[in-house]
């Protein structure tokens, strides 16, 4: 399988990480993960953006200009043959020695790496929905940062699957954030209300995709925090990520929303954001 080894595309026997290297030893370093639909990348400007604005944020300079780095994804997706899957991309701030928590000079280079890996769209759960638990979250003050740091995320997750659940909804004081991986939203009335972007919450792409879409169905959104009652009393409930385009939540803590099917307008959304991705990519 190939792989993105900083500026090149090798095979991944070729890859060595070294034990110094700071993604390794300190969690030091950012990620995206962009979705490909029949061999062409879905919303890749966008994951560019923020992996920069993510490097921009921890003062790591990206040797590669954009372009350059859209076009080594590019071709990784060219040559691993992958048609549907996630391209998983990786930069560090590099390798310094001896270990010392302050940043090394900008001469070291980020240690870069990707890889795809082949994930089928899975029509019949963005149909039926998931299942959730309400977690508090522990997670640091800068979770717009992309950060490769997810101790915070897994022991999130990892408390969901404990509960026999796919996802954790995470509150801070009552008040709900996000989901351990993906955004989360709730629908009362006929609108929706999403926690707004700031340094509480990662600024998702596929938000950016179902707001647009919701803006043209004439669906009206709140970017405006809600609280673990409203969530309790919602109507529909649902969380989005590249991964798992606009997904349903029909159960939170055992107990059903929505009577355990998915919403009218959570459907309505996850049908405008399969169009869109259609629109780029054809047919899914
Ligand atoms: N996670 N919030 C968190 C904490 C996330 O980890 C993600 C995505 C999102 C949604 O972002 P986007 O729509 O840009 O994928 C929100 C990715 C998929 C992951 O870590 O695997």
């Amino acid at each position: 399988m190939k792989v993105i080894w900083n500026s090149q595309i090798v095979e991944r026997e070729e890859v060595s990480i070294d034990p110094e290297d700071r993604g390794y030893q300190f969690g030091d370093g950012i990620y995206e993960v962009v979705r490909a639909y029949n061999g062409v990348f879905f919303c890749l400007d966008e994951h560019i953006d923020r992996l920069y604005s993510s490097a921009q944020k921890i003062e790591m300079a990206i040797p590669q200009t954009k372009e350059e780095m859209k076009s080594l994804m590019n071709q990784l997706l060219k040559e691993s043959g992958v048609e549907t899957g996630n391209l998983y991309l990786q930069v560090t701030r590099g390798i310094a020695s001896p270990r010392n928590h302050v940043y090394p000079d900008l001469s070291v280079l980020p240690t870069i790496t990707g890889n795809m890996t082949i994930v089928p769209r899975d029509a019949e759960k963005i149909a039926s929905g998931i299942t959730a638990v309400t977690e508090p979250d522990i997670r640091w003050l800068k979770c717009d940062i992309k950060s490769i740091s997810l101790l915070g995320n897994i022991m999130a997750k990892h408390e969901a699957h404990k509960r026999n659940a796919d996802e954790a909804i995470l509150h801070r004081d009552g008040i709900v954030t996000e989901c351990s991986a993906s955004n989360a939203a709730i629908v009362k009335d006929g609108v929706i209300y999403t926690h707004p972007d700031g340094n509480l919450i990662l600024p998702g792409v596929t938000k950016i995709v179902w707001l647009k879409c919701a803006e043209a169905l004439g669906i009206e959104v709140r970017e405006e925090p809600f609280t673990l009652n409203q969530l309790a009393e919602a109507d529909e409930v649902f969380c989005s990520s590249t991964t798992i385009e606009v997904m349903p939540i029909h159960t939170i803590n055992g107990e059903k929303v929505n009577n355990g099917k998915s919403g009218e307008i959570t459907r309505q959304l996850a049908d405008a954001f399969k169009q869109k991705i259609e629109e780029h990519c054809g047919t899914v």
